[in-house]
């Protein structure tokens, strides 16, 4: 038997296998809060411009609701033979209402449709990091402003390289986040428009009200031309690019989580809620959810390449390449929103172990930068001198298996003879942290600035 929706001119019904690889519905009933909401909106439109009556646009109303509710409840029978959730709603209203279910359709394509549905999914996705990322920078926010003057070593090559504060470390991701939070918003704000009403492509003879359908729909305005609004997927691989390089930055910080909360580092403990524990080895307590937060940047960087590649060389307007654009970006979503969770409930939880910082942060000639700008400022040494004697200081304070400020005057004074006794109050880690007052830097005051400007940037 040939197709309900579309079987005109068929004589015969698809294969078994052409319904396999035709079907959507096993992953778009996911849209159907959407699509009802969009069939709403058309036929409520299709009321008001005369186009349906008001009789027939009421009993699609109610039938429409009926539906929901009926998915809502877990009670809807989803058909494979339907291919997607577009046909499954209609055939359904058919069912509930009759005849009035097969004007719904009049002045629409599923290729609106489904453009509409997708972008309705994909803004309250974004929604949803908005909120994400909002409460992350929230949580490291409270972890600054706790560690605001707390020394850390700060590394470059994962090698010690200058102390730094906790908080000014924190508040490096803020800033990275925050980037996030603004690309989520730009992307937001450059999707909102409706494809609905652009129909199969070419737009439509019926005189629909376009403006009408955007505005109930909470769109901008509608899209512009037809042809692209039904043929394009920019703002799913929008979303997936933003996903992707906030995925990246959470993998980062996960990465430095793993390092950090290992028996070599001790920097911090994470809570019991986010970690988990060995069915061998007894005293193991590991970071599981960061490395998986470490990993979701793998597929989440997979389905962006994925969609690109699909959409890539698409000849306009739509193809039904573009149904494999559905899957790629719930599995993106879904584990985007989940590490976010993960990660703030990670951060609240984590507690710092300021001594253990503050014990590397002194070790590893940390402070070396420091004894060369002293030799700048304080003797006039050009700075490349003052770097080549601060590393034959750092040379003998090795070869005697001690740090910096263990040197006696008269190992300084062997490798220079101008070097008095005052340089021994640059070498502390927290004098090292406090004179580093440049705007951005890590000294606890700017720190303090910026984890001031946040609050009030989130309000
Ligand atoms: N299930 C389809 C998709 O996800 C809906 C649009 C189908 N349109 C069509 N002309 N076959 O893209």
């Amino acid at each position: 038997k040939s197709n309900q929706m579309w079987g005109g001119r068929f004589a015969a019904g698809p294969d078994a296998i052409m319904e396999a690889i035709n079907a959507s519905i096993g992953f778009d009933r996911r849209l159907a809060a959407q699509d009802i909401a969009g069939s709403r909106a058309h036929a409520a439109m299709l009321a008001a411009t005369g186009i349906l009556t008001d009789k027939d646009a009421e009993a699609i109303r109610e039938g429409l609701l009926t539906i929901l509710s009926e998915i809502e409840a877990g009670e809807f029978t989803f058909s494979t033979a339907l291919e997607d959730i577009h046909m499954n709603v209609e055939a359904r209203l058919k069912e509930i209402i009759g005849e009035p279910a097969g004007r719904l359709h009049t002045g629409r394509s599923r290729n609106d449709q489904v453009a509409t549905d997708f972008k309705l999914w994909v803004r309250d996705q974004l929604d949803a990091a908005d909120a994400g990322l909002t409460a992350l920078i929230e949580a490291l926010l409270v972890q600054a402003e706790a560690g605001a003057d707390w020394v850390m070593p700060g590394f470059t090559h994962l090698q010690t390289a200058q102390p730094v504060t906790w908080g000014h470390h924190m508040m490096a991701y803020v800033e990275m986040f925050g980037r996030d939070l603004g690309r989520v918003r730009d992307a937001r704000r450059r999707m909102n428009e409706s494809p609905l009403g652009a129909a199969a492509l070419a737009g439509t003879s019926f005189p629909i009200n376009r403006d009408m359908t955007a505005e109930a729909l909470g769109f901008d305005r509608p899209a512009a031309n037809s042809l692209d609004a039904v043929s394009d997927r920019d703002f799913a691989l929008e979303f997936l690019g933003v996903a992707s390089i906030s995925a990246m930055h959470l993998s980062r910080f996960a990465e430095e989580l793993v390092i950090w909360s290992s028996a070599q580092f001790r920097f911090v403990t994470l809570s019991d809620r986010f970690s988990t524990g060995s069915s061998i080895m007894p005293q193991k307590k590991n970071p599981d959810a960061a490395e998986l937060i470490r990993a979701k940047i793998g597929r989440i960087f997979g389905a962006n390449v994925a969609l690109m590649t699909v959409m890539k060389g698409l000849p306009l307007a739509y193809s039904k390449d573009m149904q494999e654009d559905k899957e790629q970006v719930f599995d993106a979503a879904d584990n985007w929103m989940l590490a976010l969770a993960a990660m703030e409930g990670m951060v609240r939880d984590m507690s710092a172990n300021r001594e253990s910082l503050a014990a590397a942060a002194g070790s590893g000639f940390s402070t070396a930068t420091d004894l060369a700008d002293w030799l700048v400022r304080v003797l006039g040494l050009p700075f490349r001198e003052a770097h080549h004697v601060t590393g034959s200081l750092v040379a003998l304070a090795e070869s005697r298996g001690c740090d910096l400020p263990d040197l006696s005057l008269e190992d300084m004074t062997s490798v220079h003879s101008g070097i008095t006794a005052e340089v021994f109050d640059v070498l502390g880690v927290d004098n090292s942290v406090n004179s580093r007052t440049s705007y951005g830097g890590t000294a606890p005051a700017q720190v303090r600035t910026q984890i001031a400007r946040w609050k009030e940037i989130l309000g």
